[in-house]
């Protein structure tokens, strides 16, 4: 597969992380952004996370795009660019190329991710056939599908699966499903994986399953931070809790400390002082209902195509049109 590095285009040399850590861990209450989870171990963790038998999302999603008989959207000059942002291991992905080509179509398939791994871990999963290119992208969503916008004249359909969307808050995924919309040509769509609202235990479950995986993935942040800014978290002195917000309808993260304790970030010459039981917010999984789905696709312009459900309902991937 071709890569494209978009990466290095921070000419002022700003480190995101840093600030962000600086600053979130300066706040009341304390919180680091769940979007810096995803370094090559984070990575790794997140693709074991789909594999553990509470997390349920995967598996039903899978399901939805295994019972698409016909590709979702049909396109007259059968060719198609799809646009996955935030790459999973391929597996729905695939399903959804191989029905394209077994229907005759030119595919161009641009993957999509921050993490070069998660782009590796992709690759073995992929079709290679004539009648697909495939070329994946390491760089910011938006600046991905600005780049693939500008490489043909085709019909594209973007894809944001597995509930991405859910760890945007409502400005944040009305900020996003815009800048997507104003990206796109008209009659071009998007994919987007929703989780929907369901029994609270079963969602407690899925985000704090029984081997300790989902606690790995967000201790994680804190490795990355001692190796990327200098900084000394033992991160046994921190445990995950993960619960549900009901009047957010969200799954949220935190890791909480266990004792009193102080951290040194070296390179950002600051000291972290933590009390006992003292939460970091990491991590919003916004569950959403069919009228929150169709309410969100109204707000940011697009036409609602179709809405596509696993037998028991658990998720839902939305088809919208620009
Ligand atoms: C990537 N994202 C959709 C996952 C989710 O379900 O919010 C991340 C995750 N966090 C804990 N488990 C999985």
């Amino acid at each position: 597969m071709k890569i494209t590095n978009l990466l290095n285009s921070n000419l002022v040399g700003i480190n995101d992380l840093a600030i962000d850590v600086l600053v979130g861990l300066d706040c009341h209450p304390k919180k680091i952004s769940s979007k810096y989870f995803y370094d090559d171990l984070g990575s790794e963790l997140f693709q074991k996370i789909t594999q553990q038998k509470e997390y349920y999302l995967t598996d039903k999603e899978f399901e939805i795009f295994s019972s698409f008989s016909k590709p979702p959207i049909k396109i007259e000059n059968k060719k198609i660019d799809i646009i996955e942002l935030g790459v999973g291991d391929g597996h729905k992905s695939k399903l959804l190329l191989d029905g394209y080509l077994r229907e005759g179509y030119e595919v161009n398939y641009f993957p999509v991710d921050i993490s070069a791994k998660a782009l590796e871990l992709l690759e073995k999963n992929i079709t290679v056939d004539d009648n697909i290119t495939v070329e994946g992208i390491v760089g910011d969503y938006i600046d991905g599908l600005a780049y693939a916008r500008r490489k043909t004249e085709n019909q594209q359909l973007v894809l944001f699966l597995g509930s991405n969307i859910g760890n945007f808050d409502s400005v944040m995924a009305k900020n996003f499903l815009k800048k997507i919309w104003t990206l796109l040509q008209k009659g071009d769509s998007v994919l987007l994986g929703f989780d929907l609202k369901k029994e609270i235990e079963i969602l407690l479950n899925a985000y704090n399953d029984s081997n300790g995986t989902t606690s790995q993935f967000n201790l994680n942040v804190l490795r990355r931070i001692n190796s990327e800014l200098n900084a000394n978290f033992v991160l046994d002195n921190f445990f995950h809790y993960g619960t549900y917000n009901a009047e957010h309808g969200a799954m949220e993260s935190f890791l909480i400390s266990k004792v009193e304790q102080e951290v040194s970030i070296k390179d950002l010459n600051f000291k972290v002082e933590f009390d006992a039981f003292e939460p970091i917010h990491l991590e919003y999984s916004f569950k959403y209902s069919k009228k929150d789905i169709a309410d969100l696709c109204k707000s940011t312009g697009y036409k609602l195509g179709e809405n596509f459900y696993d037998q028991s309902e658990y998720f839902c991937d939305s088809l919208w049109i620009k």
